[in-house]
């Protein structure tokens, strides 16, 4: 259940639109960041905040691909799965990646720290094969370059 504090919080961002539904993805997103992904009380908070269906919000959410209806780790790893990219070496990144952390695509490390995830274009296409980490962009990578930002990932959840 959500905090009362958060929940005031959402309920005034909403009473301040004429168009409470447009703020669908804001309000997924908050959700999200609080529960760690969209849980099923989630859509159905989402939905009763915004006076549309479990349903409807579900439909939304599953269209999304940084929102999450399942449980995914620390860090989510999207790894761009579009042309530019593809010409770029993506497929042997993502096979390094993918044997680095012992994890095929749409999977999450045993240690909870790492899900893989395609996406499409994340426009850094200047700097192919790029991967989208928490929001963070990184492009020109090299599976030296991944292992560095992994270990870096891994020190900082270890403290
Ligand atoms: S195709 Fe990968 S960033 Fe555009």
């Amino acid at each position: 259940m959500l905090p009362d504090e958060l929940k005031t919080q959402l309920e005034r961002k909403i009473a301040g639109t004429a168009h409470p539904r447009e703020l669908v993805v804001d309000i997924m997103f908050a959700l999200q960041d609080h529960y760690g992904h969209l849980t099923d009380d989630a859509v159905a908070e989402t939905a009763a905040l915004l006076g549309m269906t479990a349903v409807e919000v579900d439909e939304l959410a599953t269209f999304y691909p940084f929102i999450y209806r399942e449980p995914v780790g620390r860090y989510v790893i999207h790894v761009c799965d579009s042309v530019v990219c593809w010409m770029g070496g993506h497929e042997s990144l993502q096979d390094h990646l993918m044997q680095r952390l012992g994890i095929a695509m749409g999977e999450t490390t045993a240690d909870g720290l790492f899900t893989l995830l395609p996406v499409c274009c994340i426009g850094y296409c200047d700097r192919a094969p790029a991967i989208l980490i928490n929001k963070k962009v990184y492009g020109e990578l090299t599976p030296e370059k991944l292992d560095n930002i992994i270990a870096r990932l891994r020190d900082e959840a270890n403290g």
